[in-house]
């Protein structure tokens, strides 16, 4: 085995699993998760395949946005565990084989944070300059904001000195002025602590906000140029450490996040392919999605897209055009309570689609297809649903189901005392839960499980080049991932109906004495001839994943 090459990139394959320690297990019965509970499922997320955890703040805070409204970048949340509980749940976490990232979230701090109590006492409080004033009235800021439901400036005139602090988010959470040297320093410095407590890097919150420099008066210089430095600081503190950018921009502005020399941001997630999977699912008709992954701008071998099909926040539809955002709104979330900010959706996979196991298996089947890192938000793997009592994002939120107990397994406690409300019905615990998933070979459970080992098997899908294939059905979508000696053929069918397309192979494709064309998912194998013609049928929402290879060489499948 080469040691010179890059196959040490190990964010290039990952399989990423985001939670919340808060709502994933209770090990102490007081309804809110914590750390020690997390610990005692590892084994289940290792088992499942799942090769990086990334933890959403865990970090003290009044929880008015679910804790990214931070009050101590150094601490844990008491009601979560302590410092010592999430250093055995990294060590352990490492013993499985899988390492930990964790959301950074440095755009802002919570007004309680010591730091914004400090700069608003005074207009020459020291730390006044950790945050971003202005003293004029600002303009009409309204089509800015970020939750238009809760805010209409991105200012909010601070009482005590009669200046107006930016704020991206929330009025409670002031934005920090990164173009201030000190903040950078302490910026740095959060992370180096967390690094040598055994983090492998970090889910970097809203990048294009926290590098922003508008409203701040001096020159801040180039924010890629802190992006590079901040970049630089991790790989010095820690080689193999990543940044995983939340970028929701087109992609012409979102590429420049990864750097020219692959130096700023490791990952991004691509939530331009993410919006256009939705609008291609709601229509049957693949060519949404694939004109977008054509134009899906080449970046670094070093960089990577993390593609999800759900993150922790609405599932945003805002990339899209307002007819098409309709188009989804009427297929998959109708009704007012399912929607949110006009923009996006509060419901989770598996209700938007009536629970069809079959197209929910087709949407999991091309998330670990489409060439990327895939990233599942916690439950995805069992299916859960969504609470559309609970406000806005916290919908999907809800506490993990473990087994079909009356508080799911999550926590000993009675469901009226849990952290948050459990899903109600039919995607509820009495009916998805890990316990009767993990029973059931037939389970999508069992099906993530296939999917994961596929996906790690197959280098081609991380590290691979992507290109499409013609096909002259609008309701499929071919495509192949090329890398060193192996080829990948990869088909979803986006139509109600079964559908059969016909792929005229490249020479070279087929060894010259004939192939093995091995179904990944199915587990077959038969022979192909050079100048044959790829035959395939997909039922309705179909999937495939082929591979040829040369009989008797290279992979066993
Ligand atoms: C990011 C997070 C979101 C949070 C916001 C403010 O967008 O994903 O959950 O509310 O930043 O920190």
């Amino acid at each position: 085995m080469r040691v010179t090459d890059t196959s040490d990139l190990w964010w290039k394959n990952a399989v990423i699993y985001c939670l919340d320690i808060e709502t994933f297990c209770d090990s102490d019965g007081d309804g809110v998760g914590d750390f020690a509970g997390a610990a005692q499922r590892l084994d289940y997320l290792a088992e499942l395949g799942i090769t990086c955890i990334w933890l959403m703040p865990f970090y003290p805070s009044p929880q008015r946005d679910d804790g990214y409204d931070i009050v101590d970048f150094y601490g844990v949340d008491g009601r979560l565990g302590s410092l010592g509980d999430l250093v055995e749940f990294i060590r352990t976490a490492k013993d499985r084989g899988m390492r930990v990232i964790a959301d950074l979230v440095v755009n802002h701090t919570s007004d309680q944070h010591p730091w914004f109590t400090q700069a608003r006492s005074s207009k020459d409080n020291p730390y006044r300059d950790f945050y971003v004033w202005r003293s004029d009235p600002p303009p009409d800021t309204s089509s800015e904001v970020v939750f238009p439901d809760k805010e209409n400036s991105i200012w909010s005139k601070d009482r005590k000195t009669g200046e107006w602090y930016l704020h991206r988010f929330y009025s409670h959470q002031p934005d920090l002025n990164v173009s201030n040297p000190i903040v950078r320093d302490e910026i740095a410095k959060a992370m180096g602590f967390w690094l040598e407590l055994g983090l492998s890097g970090f889910r970097v919150d809203a990048v294009p906000f926290f590098l922003e420099t508008k409203g701040i008066d001096h020159q801040a210089g180039d924010p890629h140029d802190y992006l590079r430095n901040l970049r630089r600081f991790l790989s010095r503190r820690t080689g193999d450490a990543v940044l995983l950018g939340e970028v929701n921009l087109p992609y012409e502005q979102q590429v420049e996040f990864f750097g020219d020399a692959a130096d700023e941001l490791n990952m991004q997630f691509d939530f331009v392919t993410m919006q256009q999977m939705y609008l291609s699912l709601a229509r049957g008709d693949a060519r949404a999605l694939a004109r977008t992954l054509a134009d899906r701008p080449s970046i670094d071998p070093d960089s990577q897209w993390a593609t999800f099909v759900r993150n922790h926040d609405e599932l945003t539809l805002d990339k899209l055009l307002d007819s098409e955002r309709q188009e989804v709104f009427d297929a998959f979330g109708p009704e007012k309570n399912m929607q949110v900010y006009g923009r996006g959706l509060k419901r989770r996979l598996p209700p938007m689609l009536g629970g069809d196991p079959q197209r929910i298996r087709m949407v999991y089947s091309l998330l670990f297809s489409l060439p990327g890192t895939p990233v599942l938000f916690y439950g995805e793997e069992i299916g859960m649903g969504e609470n559309l009592a609970a406000e806005g994002r916290l919908a999907v939120r809800t506490p993990m189901q473990w087994t079909d107990e009356d508080s799911a397994g999550f926590s000993s406690a009675p469901p009226d005392k849990l952290v948050a409300p459990l899903v109600e019905g039919d995607f509820g615990p009495g009916q998805v839960n890990v316990v009767a998933a993990r029973r059931d070979p037939s389970s999508l459970l069992s099906f993530m499980g296939i999917l994961i080992r596929r996906y790690r098997e197959c280098p081609e899908l991380g590290w691979g080049t992507f290109s499409l294939i013609d096909t002259p059905n609008p309701a499929v979508l071919a495509h192949r991932c090329d890398w060193e000696e192996n080829s990948l053929f990869i088909f979803h069918n986006f139509a109600a109906e079964p559908a059969e397309v016909s792929v005229k192979l490249n020479d070279g494709d087929v060894p010259s004495g004939g192939g093995i064309l091995t179904d990944l998912l199915e587990d077959t194998r038969t022979e192909i001839q050079p100048g044959e013609t790829l035959t395939v049928e997909l039922p309705a929402y179909g999937y495939r994943w082929l591979r040829i290879q040369v009989p008797g060489a290279g992979r066993p499948w």
